[in-house]
């Protein structure tokens, strides 16, 4: 009961943290649209850790020039890629969702029962910048988990 107590206490903060954010300018402009649904790129092959952990991820430099040694190799974007490839750094992406930290969500248990991620997450790949579509709520989560007769058990997502 203490932890919930804390909780409450971290509520103000909390609303802030999870409002949906505009369209942050990424370091790189990077396009769902264009790699997800033009050129069909499975969101798993970018998003591989989403299958056996938490966190979803972002995709290394590395994965990014897997394509790019050879493809749109004159674009300024990609010329920025390879900036950032050749001195060993990784791309800053900011971060668009994210849950307060005493909220417990695990990716690869919705993954594998066939959620898409479209159910939480939108049409992403219709989508130049990534928005935020879920509104990543409390309510949110429980009104699916009960459609879905998921848990409903406070300790679930409170740990
Ligand atoms: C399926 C996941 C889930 C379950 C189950 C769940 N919560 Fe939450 N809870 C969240 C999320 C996500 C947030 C943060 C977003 C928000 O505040 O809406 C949150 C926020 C809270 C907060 C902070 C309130 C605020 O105004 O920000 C409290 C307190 C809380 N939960 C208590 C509970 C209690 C008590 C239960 C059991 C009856 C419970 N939660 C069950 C997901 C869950
Ligand atoms: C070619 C690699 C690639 C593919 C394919 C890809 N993504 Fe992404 N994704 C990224 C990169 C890079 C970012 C970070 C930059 C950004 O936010 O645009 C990202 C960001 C995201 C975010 C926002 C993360 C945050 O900061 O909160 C979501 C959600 C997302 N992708 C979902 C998807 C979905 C759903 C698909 C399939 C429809 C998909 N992605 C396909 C590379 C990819
Ligand atoms: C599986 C192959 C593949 C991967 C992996 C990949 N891309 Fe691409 N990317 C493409 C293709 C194909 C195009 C479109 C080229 C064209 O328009 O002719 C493209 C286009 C681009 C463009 C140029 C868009 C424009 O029109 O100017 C940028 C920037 C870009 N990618 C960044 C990235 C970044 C950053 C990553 C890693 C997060 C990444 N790509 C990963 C295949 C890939
Ligand atoms: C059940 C809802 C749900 C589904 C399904 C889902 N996501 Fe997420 N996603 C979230 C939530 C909630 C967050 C914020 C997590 C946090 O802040 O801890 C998030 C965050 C992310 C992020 C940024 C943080 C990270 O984990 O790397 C990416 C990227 C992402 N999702 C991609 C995907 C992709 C790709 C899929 C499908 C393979 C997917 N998501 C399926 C709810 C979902
Ligand atoms: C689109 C529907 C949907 C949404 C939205 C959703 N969930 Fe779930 N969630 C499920 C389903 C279905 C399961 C059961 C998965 C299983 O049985 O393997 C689940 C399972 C979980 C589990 C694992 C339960 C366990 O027993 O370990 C956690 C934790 C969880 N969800 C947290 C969240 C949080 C936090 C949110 C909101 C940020 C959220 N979920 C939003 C459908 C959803």
């Amino acid at each position: 009961m203490a932890a919930l107590l804390v909780l409450a206490g971290g509520g103000a903060a909390a609303t802030l943290w999870t409002r949906p954010r505009g369209d942050p300018a990424q370091p790189i402009t990077f396009s769902h649209r264009v790699h997800a649904e033009q050129f069909q790129i499975p969101c798993l092959y970018c998003h591989t850790a989403a299958t056996r952990s938490p966190v979803a991820g972002i995709p290394s430099v590395e994965r990014c020039m897997g394509c790019h040694k050879l493809t749109a190799t004159t674009r300024p974007e990609v010329i920025k890629l390879k900036g950032y490839f050749s001195r060993g750094e990784p791309i800053p992406w900011i971060r668009i969702h994210s849950l307060p930290r005493f909220v417990y969500f695990s990716h690869r248990r919705h993954v594998l029962r066939d959620i898409p991620c479209q159910a939480c997450h939108g049409e992403v790949e219709k989508m130049d910048t990534v928005r935020q579509v879920g509104p990543l709520t409390m309510g949110w989560c429980v009104e699916c988990h009960r459609k879905e007769q998921a848990s409903l058990d406070c300790l679930t997502c409170h740990q």
